[in-house]
């Protein structure tokens, strides 16, 4: 055991429109911040769970999982990439560090243990990623301008896994630059550090709507089936 997974899970869910953060919803049982913190807790690579949490959280500490001592919590910010930083702050320079959105609970151990084979193997920072399926249009204002060659067009998924020295002072240095952090990948680019893509599942969804949450059931029962 070796890596620390570090979970963002302090948005408000604004697109979820529900009572609570999204990461608190059921998923079944399980609440989306439990079931995917212990897809990572049961695999055997993972040492350690970093939880980021909103500062004004008040139901984290009611989930059983709460007590389990391989988790750590962080207290978040207003961006996805500060929260990213907590947490970063809180880990091992020298250590790769898995960063996976709280959001995902249908992430597998297998695709897990593909992005940790391909990292180790080339020593270079990588990200789970599906290559786009559908036709891709650029547009200028509500008229097609140009057809994109979808061939090099991937959807950047999680987790992403890097150094957490190196992402940290990246993440720092990108965001003092005015560069626009959307993932870990984007601020190893500015930096000029290369990201290998690691084909992952197409299932991986970032729950952010309504509709995804059925959606997200569904995949995770064909999972287990
Ligand atoms: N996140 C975070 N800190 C923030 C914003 C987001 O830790 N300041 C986390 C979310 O909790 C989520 C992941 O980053 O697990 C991906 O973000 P997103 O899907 O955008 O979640 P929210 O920001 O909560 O949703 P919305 O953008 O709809 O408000
Ligand atoms: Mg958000």
């Amino acid at each position: 055991k070796q890596y620390t997974a570090l979970l963002p899970a302090a948005g408000i869910g604004s697109r979820m429109q529900a009572s609570v953060p999204k990461q608190y919803l059921c998923l079944g049982e399980l609440t989306i911040l439990e079931t995917t913190a212990k897809v990572f807790l049961s695999h055997p690579a993972i040492m350690q769970v970093l939880i980021v949490l909103h500062p004004e959280d008040k139901w984290f500490s009611q989930l059983s999982l709460a007590k389990d001592s391989r988790i750590q919590t962080v207290t978040g910010g207003d961006e996805r990439a500060d929260s990213v930083l907590a947490g970063l702050q809180a880990s091992n320079p020298n250590e790769w560090v898995l960063v996976h959105d709280a959001a995902r609970p249908c992430i597998t151990q297998s695709d897990i243990s593909k992005l940790i084979s391909s990292v180790e193997k080339q020593q270079c920072g990588g990200i789970l990623a599906t290559q786009v399926r559908d036709t891709m249009k650029r547009g200028a204002k509500d008229k097609v301008a140009e057809t994109v060659s979808r061939e090099q067009l991937w959807h950047a998924l999680t987790p992403q896994m890097f150094k957490a020295g190196e992402l940290k002072e990246n993440i720092q240095n990108a965001l003092l630059s005015g560069a626009a952090i959307t993932d870990e990948a984007s601020a190893m680019e500015w930096a000029s550090s290369p990201v290998s893509l690691v084909t992952g599942r197409s299932d991986n969804i970032k729950v952010t709507c309504p509709e995804d949450l059925a959606l997200a059931k569904w995949f995770i029962s064909q999972q287990k089936s």
